[in-house]
Formats: C-alpha cells, sequence, structure tokens
C-alpha cells in the first residue's frame, strides 16, 4: 500500500510544529505557569525542553520513520509478539482523551471568533468580560456545538489526507501567529503596571519549585511538543528516507519554545496591569487578551485575526491528534480513510461532550474532585505522556540500541551528526531518570 507522505522538507516542520504550536502555547501554558509559580515553572520547563525535548522528539521520529507505521504497528513490527504495543494502543487512547477536552477550548475559539466579530468586548471592563466568559460556560449547548464545529472542520481536513491537508493550511498561518504575538507583546509591555506581570514571569522564585511544579512542568514539555503519545511517531512515519530528522525536531522545539514564552510575555505582563490574578486559569486568556485589545488602535481588526489564528494554532493541533487515531484504524484495522474519519470524529464527540458540560457551575460530572474536563486533562498530561515518553525513550535505549538509533538518525551514514552521542545517551540514562524521578516527586 502507498502511504502518504510530506510534500517538502518545510512540510515536515511546519506539520509538526503546527502539531506542537496550539493552545497548549497560548492556553494552556499560561494556566500552568500562573498556577505553579511563575519564573521558577518557567526555568524548570525551559530546562526540561532543553534536555528532554530533542531526545525524546527524535526517539518518536526514529520509530515512526524506520516502520514507516502508525504506533501501534511501529511497535508490531519492530518487536513482534511483545507486549510493546500496549504503549502504541496507549497513545491512541490518550489522542482521544487529549482531543475530547481541547476540542472544548477550541471551540471556544470559534465563539470568541464571532464575539469579536460582532465588536462584543469593546468599551467593556474585566469584571463584564469575565463575567459573560463565566455565563458562556453555562449554555453547556452552546459549548457543546462549536465544539462539534470543530471536530468536524477536524474531520474534514485529515479526511483530505496528510499532504495537501495538514501542509497547505500549516505552512502559512503560523508565522503570523508569531507576527501578531510581538505585536501583542509590545503592547502588553507598555501597559501601565507592566513590569510586576513581567518580574513574574521571569524572575524565578526558587523555594516555589516543588515535586507538583516539576510533574506540572514535565506535563506542560511533553504536551505543547506533542510527545509521548504517538502523534510524533505518526507524523515521523510520513518523513522522507532523506530528511534530516534532527533539524527538524530542533525547529520543530525552538519554535513552540518560542510561541509559550512569547504567550507569556502577552498574557503576564497585561494581567497584572488590568489585575487579572495569575491563578485565573482559562480567563487569564480568554479575559486578558480581549481586554488588551481594547486598549489598541485598531484592536477591532487585531482581536479577529488573533482568535482567527489561535483557532487556525488549535485546528492543526487537533488535526494531528485525529490522524494519530485515523491512521491506527487505516493501517491496523482496514477501514476506509473516510470511514476512518467519521468514527474516529464520532467517538472524540461523544467523550467531548462531557468535558464541555462539565464547566457549568455546580455540575455533577466530576472525577476525583475535579471537574470531567480538568480529569482528562490531568490523566493526559500528568499521566499518560510522561509514562507514554518513558516507555518510548526506555524502548529506543535499551530495547532497540545504539546502532539501530544512529543508523536511522544519520540517515544510514549519510549524515554526520556529531552530537548523535550525547543525544543517544540521553535517551538511554538521562531522559528515563529525569521523568521517572520528577513523576516520583510530584505523587509521593
Ligand atoms: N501540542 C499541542 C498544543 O500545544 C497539543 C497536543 C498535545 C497535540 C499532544 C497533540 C498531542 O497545543
Amino acid at each position: 500500500m502507498s502511504r502518504d507522505g510530506f510534500g517538502s522538507k518545510i512540510g515536515v516542520i511546519a506539520a509538526a510544529a503546527g502539531s506542537a504550536v496550539g493552545l497548549g502555547n497560548i492556553y494552556r501554558f499560561p494556566c500552568e505557569l500562573g498556577n505553579n509559580g511563575g519564573g521558577a515553572f518557567l526555568l524548570v520547563y525551559l530546562l526540561i525542553v532543553i534536555c528532554l525535548g530533542i531526545p525524546v522528539m527524535l526517539s518518536e521520529f526514529v520509530i515512526g520513520r524506520s516502520t514507516q507505521k502508525n504506533p501501534i504497528g511501529a511497535f508490531k513490527t519492530l518487536r513482534p509478539r511483545s507486549a510493546w504495543p500496549v504503549f502504541g494502543y496507549l497513545g491512541v487512547f490518550c489522542a482521544f482523551i487529549i482531543m475530547a477536552f481541547y476540542s472544548t477550548v477550541a471551540g471556544w475559539t470559534l465563539e470568541y471568533i464571532v464575539k469579536a466579530v460582532g465588536n462584543q468586548f469593546q468599551g467593556k471592563d474585566l469584571a463584564t468580560i469575565e463575567g459573560e466568559f463565566e455565563a458562556f460556560h453555562q449554555v453547556g449547548w452552546k459549548n457543546v456545538l462549536w465544539q462539534c464545529i470543530f471536530i468536524f472542520l477536524t474531520g474534514f481536513v485529515v479526511f483530505k489526507g496528510v499532504a495537501d491537508g495538514i501542509e497547505k493550511y500549516a505552512k502559512i498561518l503560523m508565522p503570523l501567529l508569531v507576527v501578531i504575538l510581538i505585536v501583542l507583546g509590545v503592547k502588553s509591555l507598555t501597559l501601565p503596571g507592566a513590569g510586576e506581570g513581567f518580574s513574574f514571569l521571569f524572575k524565578p522564585d526558587f523555594s516555589k519549585i516543588t515535586g507538583p511544579v516539576l510533574v506540572s512542568a514535565l506535563g506542560q514539555a511533553f504536551f505543547s511538543l506533542s510527545m509521548g503519545m504517538g502523534v510524533l511517531i505518526t507524523y515521523g512515519s510520513y518523513i522522507k528516507k532523506d530528511d534530516n530528522m534532527a533539524t527538524t525536531a530542533l525547529s520543530v522545539t525552538l519554535a513552540d519554545t518560542l510561541v509559550a514564552v512569547l504567550a507569556g510575555v502577552v498574557i503576564f505582563p497585561a494581567a497584572f496591569s488590568f489585575g487579572v490574578q495569575p491563578t485565573a486559569g482559562m480567563g487569564l486568556v480568554f479575559s486578558t487578551l480581549p481586554m488588551i485589545f481594547n486598549q489598541m488602535t485598531g484592536g477591532y481588526i487585531f482581536c479577529i485575526i488573533f482568535f482567527v489564528l489561535l483557532a487556525v494554532a488549535a485546528l492543526t493541533s487537533t488535526i494531528s491528534l485525529l490522524e494519530v487515531i485515523v491512521a491506527y484504524l487505516v493501517e491496523e484495522v482496514h477501514i476506509t480513510r473516510r470511514w476512518a474519519t467519521v468514527l474516529a470524529s464520532a467517538g472524540c464527540m461523544a467523550v467531548g461532550v462531557f468535558a464541555s458540560l462539565s464547566l457549568k457551575q455546580g455540575t455533577s460530572l466530576t472525577i476525583a474532585g475535579m471537574s470531567f474536563f480538568d480529569g482528562l486533562d490531568f490523566l493526559s498530561a500528568k499521566i499518560l505522556l510522561p509514562v507514554g515518553a518513558f516507555f518510548i525513550v526506555l524502548f529506543v535505549g535499551w530495547i532497540m540500541g545504539k546502532k539501530w538509533f544512529n543508523t536511522e538518525l544519520t540517515n544510514e551514514g549519510k549524515l554526520k551528526l556529531s552530537i548523535k552521542g550525547v543525544i543517544f545517551f540521553i535517551i538511554k540514562y538521562l531522559a528515563p531518570l529525569a521523568i521517572a524521578v520528577i513523576f516520583i516527586s510530584g505523587f509521593l
């Protein structure tokens, strides 16, 4: 069977960066940072990204490209008749879980596009904007409707296939998002009282570093880079045999980190200036941003463009999540791409509805004292991704080994890559150890 592949080098980077850059950077990163001590969190986060980001990403790429398979098929090919494919299934399961709550927030971006076009933020104060956001969650059907529309859009792109679907959208719009974030960052930094927010973000208070903060940073790093659940194995399987995966991983990691830090620079100075608590969670983005636009010349247009780009960024991420499930269904269950897309989308909607509805006040949709929405977020980012990444590096480092890894990474010796030794050392020793220690420290 001939497989879809990415059309060009920039296509691979664009698609993988498209998966990485999304609500995780602009919505989830500020929430986690605000709730976990600000600058200290940023420091730990950056350390984890620098030390573990590229090695873990390359482990996934190598598994994917060497087998040309979805995560389950890949483990089955490399270690037939073993328990390893379990981690492929875990990845597909995780894609479902993430899709279910991620599509809730993605749906909000559509609601906010409509609000922005209708000029509904103009002249309102923070309390009113916050109140309206809260009130929106109480209208369950509206959240669910937007969420379903978003999943439908995702299914549409995924159905059209990898090359002319994902690539085309990601290539043009992601750079635009960076530009608009820079403009917003400049505006945010010049607001009165912005300095305090800037210090919150960049001045680490080391006493804030605790086990749970470490786990949050670890989970956020994996979540943001789309690592630990097979998205990158799947995308790796579409990478051409003569591409340089190391530079791809480096570009994706840099782009993703740049967007996250920029999002922080946009959100926190403004939040402190307007009096939004850093622990405000969802409101941090969905209330602070409209307030910035209110203060800007041309704010009306900027607001529309921003939320459109945010929706697109979310879309290139949901595409990658759905693609994992679809690739599995097509290649392992042997159903057509069309039916796989319909089935996967319907499944995500079925679970996702509960995530959306669980944000209503006084909801009974809770797990372990959290709303269903928060429960899915916690389960995926703080448990499934670290566990998945742990076993992926273990597999590459200890089961497949250095020779196999280096052969695939260097395109059978055609690339030099003098740092390959360091990368493999991290994969084999440092990454499993660091992930295990952080994971355990968070739950002790
Ligand atoms: N990395 C995406 C983001 O930051 C979310 C994501 C996580 C996508 C895991 C795929 C897999 O928005």
